[in-house]
């Protein structure tokens, strides 16, 4: 049996990371293992072991163990192993300075701000090394040099957090890079710590008005002496030749500059935000070579086939006094175009260049397939490479089926996950927005976490998400991190108010997804008392107004950009937003009642009742005598007195609002949220009547889309939910594959069907709350079914539903067990499914009669009439 991929809190070797609690996980790679198979999992101080400081022995199916970080040490290397009958595998991980105290000093200079400094120390060592780390952060943003070389393969350092909260430092293992003599330098730039940022105009200097560093170098030499060389007034401060940067506008790079000498001082900030970082590297990916041609207005562009997130790099030749690449999505007319990126410049200049040189940008990001190349021969442009930037996570799905389309859109799904995990999950990645969006990330959950590891990258942005809610009484804002500025008037009100349905719901959605994914009891625990805190503020204002146990009050985003409100352009979606709004507070106080009872804690009585008390106002309050009620009291309420205010202000019209919408049957279908099966079925024939009405389309925005084809497929209405993922015409998902997308929208009509973009005030191509319906593709299509959140016996349900759409599929989640597959094959009639369970689960197969069968780890072979 082959142990491998360890991983302590969701991250391969963290070499230098604050660990709030310790989980460690591994993976198997065999075909057989004993039932009741036991690991034993030690921590030592030394490779072999005999300082062993933490041990314990499990029989836990999921190959993970959590426990409390609290006999970790700074700055302490550790080595720990999981050993089995015949099998053992080792691996490491080093804490960060902790509460150690910092003997430096956060440095930054005297004179008025600029874009760029750089500031260095040069360094002497005359003995051999043991080890050395560095432990620093830059504010905005920073990349570490010795000898002008950088350090490490990571970029966009030390990422965005919450930065009037906490700064994540990083640690870098530098033992192999030291010389006799060497400069260390610090180059910096503005980031989302002062350059601009934020939408319609954007703010400056959002957190500091100069860059600042701190940084400590340890080292240990052979012969045990140690030595410690840390930021303060005596190192040397210049600017760079960057002359502007920020995550919206791009970078300007003037070699011709001559470089100014600056005056360093230590500034008293505190350093009681400092933390050691939790959160995955942000790395280049992939890189890809673009086709040259000219645009229907004679200028040269380059397609790089694919709309990524990154930026380009090459090599420029000598004698080059202006060249300019500006960067966009799409071209219309046959032309490059750059409208929809509202005031974001996404542009990269470089000035007088004498020498031929590598260059890149440093502090700035770009959504892009498409590069306009200005001062550069054509020859010269095409040696230029786009690469592909996002925070590092293992894959872990794999997909291929019969349909190209279908495969395109799995691949946009997953392009657009990549596009927006950049430190945070962003709704876009190009225009003057690019914000941790908490709507966004709630409906696309369950979908990232097919996709990749992403216990760290979430469990990052969940940190940001928690620290911002003690700032707003348990509220969740739009956003996370949420720049704080000054409340005046004509301030947009997304900035100044916290707490709507799906955005909030993040705080219960994430935790509880990536529980059901990983297991991971160490993360859910951090998380409990936020789930519970977001959950008591909708309970707190409900009780204030008589405890209705709906959630029908406050400002609402409904059904964001749903099609059913009849107001071309709109936002706002037809659905009555207190029912979207109920039954969320339904979903996070049901998330939170199950976290409790995972975590064995005595507040999990409470919120079982609150759900069933939820439950019962949505079953008084939208059913009579069985069928749904069309006219209930929330459609008078006050969430959507402020909707229509808004919708007014925003459109200069009214909007229907409804409750027999797409988005409001399923939803309360979905959610099994009906008094009996008469009233289900009215609310079966109603979905399947307004899809009829609207030839099989959809017409749902971020809240029902993730609900729809799942409430069909779950109700009976097999055929219908097929026909709508495999539409090919507008609004659909095929639609924007025929349309050549290599993204997923945020607009079901973002581009017509004449190929015009539809507007340019709110139309990103590379957002991913549409491509929430991997999840049904994973879970209906082909069937897989994680196990239940409180089965600890890794017992999954298979229940592929087959398709005349498709001959064949085949999908391969990694597992905590290993890898499991599932493929079918249509040959007319008949269907062959092969079902490969990894070691330790097992899984119960469901025919499409309904009959089931137990399938045990290794190959399953079935087959039968469909
Ligand atoms: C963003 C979204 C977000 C929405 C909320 C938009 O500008 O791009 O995806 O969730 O605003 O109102």
């Amino acid at each position: 049996m082959k142990i491998h991929n360890l991983k302590v809190n969701g991250i391969n070797e963290p070499l230098g990371y604050h660990f709030d609690y310790l989980t460690f996980s591994w993976e198997l790679a065999t075909q057989h293992v004993p039932d009741n198979l036991s690991f034993t999992i030690e921590v030592a101080k030394d490779s072999t072991f005999l300082d062993i400081v933490w041990k314990d022995e499990i029989i836990d199916t999921f190959n993970t163990i959590s426990t409390t970080a609290d006999f970790l040490e700074p700055r302490q290397h550790y080595f720990w192993r999981v050993s089995t009958e015949n099998s053992q595998a080792v691996s490491h991980f080093e804490t960060s300075k902790m509460d150690e105290l910092w003997s430096a000093d956060w440095i930054t200079y005297n004179e008025k701000s600029l874009p760029s400094v750089r500031f260095s120390k040069r360094i002497s060592v005359d003995k051999p090394v043991q080890s050395a780390r560095l432990y620093s952060i830059g504010l905005g943003l920073y990349e570490v040099e010795l000898n002008n070389q950088k350090v490490g393969q990571e970029y966009f350092t030390p990422g965005y957090h919450s930065y009037d909260f906490i700064e994540q430092y990083q640690t870098y293992d530098v033992t192999d890079l030291l010389t006799p003599e060497m400069e260390l330098s610090f180059i910096l730039g503005n980031g989302w710590y002062r350059g601009r940022f934020v939408f319609e105009g954007g703010f400056e200097n959002l957190y500091g008005d100069k860059q600042k560093l701190i940084a400590e170098l340890h080292i240990t030499y052979q012969d045990g002496s140690t030595e410690l060389i840390v930021t303060d007034n005596s190192w040397k401060t210049t600017s760079t030749a960057i002359q502007d940067n920020s995550i919206y506008d791009g970078e300007t790079i003037d070699f011709g500059h001559t470089i100014k000498l600056l005056t360093t001082v230590e500034v008293n900030d505190t350093k009681q935000n400092l933390q050691g970082r939790i959160d995955p590297p942000i790395g280049i990916v992939e890189s890809f070579t673009p086709c040259v041609f000219y645009d229907a207005a004679g200028q040269l562009i380059l397609d790089f086939g694919q709309e990524m997130t990154g930026w380009i790099s090459g090599t420029l030749p000598a004698n080059k006094k202006r060249v300019i690449f500006q960067f966009a999505e799409i071209l219309q007319n046959d032309t490059f175009y750059t409208d929809n990126l509202r005031t974001a410049k996404q542009t990269f200049t470089i000035l007088n260049n004498d020498i031929q040189r590598f260059i890149r940008p440093h502090f700035t990001f770009f959504g892009f397939r498409y590069v306009k190349v200005e001062g550069l021969s054509e020859h010269e442009a095409k040696t230029f490479k786009a690469q592909a930037i996002h925070s590092l996570m293992d894959e872990r799905f794999s997909f291929s089926s019969s349909h190209d389309k279908l495969n395109q859109l799995m691949s946009n799904i997953r392009w657009s996950q990549k596009d927006n995990f950049l430190s945070i999950p962003t709704d876009c990645p190009q225009r003057d927005e690019r914000m941790g969006w908490t709507g966004d990330i709630t409906v696309f959950a369950n979908t990232a976490c097919y996709n990749m590891e992403t216990r760290a990258f979430l469990g990052h942005f969940m940190q940001m998400l928690s620290l911002e809610q003690k700032h707003v009484n348990g509220a969740i804002p739009f956003f996370a991190p949420l720049p704080k500025v000054d409340n005046k008037e004509g301030l947009n009100p997304f900035l100044t108010s916290a707490g709507a349905a799906v955005w909030g719901d993040a705080a219960t959605v994430l935790p509880y997804t990536l529980y059901k994914h990983f297991r991971d009891k160490g993360l859910l625990a951090k998380h409990i008392d936020s789930m519970v805190d977001w959950v008591d503020f909708i309970y707190q204002q409900d009780e204030a107004r008589g405890g209705n146990r709906l959630w029908d009050f406050g400002w609402q985003l409904g059904d964001w950009l749903a099609l059913d409100s009849g107001i071309k352009g709109s936002v706002f979606g037809a659905t009555d937003s207190a029912l979207v709004a109920s039954v969320y507070y339904y979903l996070s106080a049901n998330y939170t009642a199950q976290a409790l009872h995972i975590l064995n804690d005595k507040r999990t009585k409470f919120y079982q009742q609150l759900t069933e008390d939820i439950r019962q106002a949505i079953l008084k309050t939208y059913f009579i005598e069985n069928k749904l009620n069309l006219n209930p009291k929330t459609l008078q309420s006050e969430v959507e007195h402020i909707r229509q205010n808004m919708a007014n202000t925003f459109a200069g019209q009214s909007i229907p609002t409804r409750i027999d919408t797409q988005t409001g049957l399923s939803l309360l279908l979905r959610y099994g949220l009906y008094p009996n099966e008469m009233a289900q079925k009215d609310l079966i024939d109603r979905l399947k009547n307004n899809l009829t009405e609207h030839d099989g389309f959809l017409t749902t925005g971020f809240a029902g889309t993730p609900a729809l084809p799942h409430a069909l497929l779950d109700n009976g209405l097999k055929q219908e939910a097929f026909n709508l993922l495999f539409k090919e015409a507008a609004p659909s998902w095929l639609f924007e594959v025929n349309m050549g997308a290599t993204t997923t929208w945020e607009r079901w009509d973002s581009l017509l069907p004449d190929g015009t973009i539809s507007g340019t005030d709110m139309n990103s191509l590379n957002h991913y709350a549409y491509g929430a319906i991997e999840d049904f593709i994973v879970e209906k299509l082909l069937g897989i079914n994680l196990p239940d959140v409180i089965d600890n016996t890794a017992t999954y349900t298979i229940f592929p539903h087959y398709t005349d759409h498709l001959d064949w599929v085949e999908g391969r989640l990694k597992t905590p067990n290993g890898d499991l597959t599932v493929r079918w094959e249509k040959n007319g009639t008949r269907v062959s499914i092969s079902v490969n369970l990894p070691v330790r689960t097992k899984a119960i197969f469901i025919t499409p009669n309904g009959d089931y069968q137990w399938l045990q780890a290794g190959e399953n072979h079935l087959s039968f009439i469909a």
